[in-house]
């Protein structure tokens, strides 16, 4: 059962070429960031053209990775949602004419669920039940999620961000901070050797009111981030002195790089003692974060659960993690996949 995966949620045009649900033959991914910088952020209509301009390109190259000739390609699936609509929209129609031309069924996949899914890239499948259940936390830019993962397709969202997703509060904190965009790459790496214990940053609780209102989550499992960033800005506005010091900088990122953790961390713990889950595992860019990653371990240690973390380039958007779960859906004979239209709001 070898997929060709297509991902254009955001701003990275990527295509995969999946064996069995696992196998990865080929991951291109092109990333757009070098037309976003010089606005610090993603800007929809660029994202689009880029989309526009790359996906022949990118998906041509991840059937040739693969070695696989057309005739060999089984299914075709593609992200219809959560994500920018004018992106969105640019994958899906690709997909649909690759499956119209070569015959073959289209998946319409949920890019969260496929962020849930990547843990399982490279490993045997059949570990995949002996893992389960699985608290997942997933970190992204535009997402951050504890959900317990039953089965495939099976999911039980315990809680979200209320406001600025993990990865949003990295790329905000970046900015501030005059470093590079993305800015969660630039954090971690200028807080590399800082001290974490600088500022004493707040660890946003979620409100309840806020919680109930948005999924009926309790509170405890849900996170919030916009305080952080502005409590960021009024220490810069007191502390101007930070911008000019390389040593003051690399302490206060750090500081910065840690709040975020620290409620990532305590959140997913939280869950785990609430769930009775045998593994957890971190997925999303900022599932890449090396302070994250060193301090699931450690919990995880601590609570004596399977920690799965995966390459960091299946962290960040890519579409091997869309053919994976379509490959896998098919081979379970999970009827799940057949819409195929944009939704651009869609939920886990
Ligand atoms: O999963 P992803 O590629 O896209 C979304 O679905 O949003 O995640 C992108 C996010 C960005 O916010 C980026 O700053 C963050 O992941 N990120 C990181 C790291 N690499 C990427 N955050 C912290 N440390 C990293 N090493
Ligand atoms: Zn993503």
């Amino acid at each position: 059962m070898n997929v060709l995966g297509i991902e254009t949620s955001c701003d990275e045009t990527s295509a995969a070429v999946v064996g069995g649900g696992c196998r990865v033959l080929s991951s291109v991914v092109y990333s757009q960031i070098d037309h976003h910088r010089a606005y610090g952020g993603v800007v929809p209509e660029i994202a689009a053209r880029r989309h526009v301009a790359a996906i022949r390109g990118t998906i041509l190259e991840a059937l040739t990775g693969s070695g696989l000739e057309w005739n060999q390609i089984d299914a075709v699936a593609v992200t219809r949602g959560p994500g920018l609509a004018s992106s969105l929209i640019v994958g899906v129609t690709a997909a649909r004419a690759l499956s119209w031309r070569l015959g073959k069924p289209l998946l319409g996949l949920n890019h969260l669920e496929a962020h849930l899914y990547s843990v399982f890239l490279n490993r045997d499948r059949k570990e995949m039940g002996a893992n389960l259940p699985m608290m997942v936390l997933t970190v992204s830019g535009g997402h951050t999620c504890l959900a317990m993962m039953h089965g495939l397709h099976d999911y039980e969202v315990l809680g979200v961000s209320l406001d600025d997703a993990a990865g949003e509060a990295l790329d905000k904190g970046a900015k501030l901070l005059g470093l590079g965009y993305p800015g969660g790459p630039f954090i971690e790496r200028c807080a590399y050797g800082g001290d974490p214990a600088f500022v004493s940053f707040p660890r946003g609780q979620a409100r309840s009111v806020n919680a109930v209102r948005y999924g009926n989550y309790e509170p405890r499992f849900c996170f919030s981030f916009s305080g952080l960033k502005t409590a960021l800005r009024y220490y810069l506005l007191k502390h101007p002195e930070v911008m000019e010091d390389a040593r003051l900088l690399k302490n206060v990122a750090c500081s910065y790089q840690e709040a975020v953790v620290d409620v990532l961390v305590d959140r997913t713990a939280d869950a785990l003692e609430h769930s009775g889950a045998r593994t957890l595992a971190c997925v999303g860019g900022v599932a890449s974060n090396s302070r994250l990653r060193d301090c699931l371990q450690q919990m995880a240690n601590r609570y004596g659960v399977q920690l799965l973390l995966i390459a960091p380039e299946y962290c960040t958007d890519n579409a091997a993690m869309v053919a994976g779960l379509g490959g896998a859906l098919i081979v379970e004979g999970i009827d799940s996949g057949s819409e195929t239209d944009i939704a651009p709001a869609l939920r886990l």
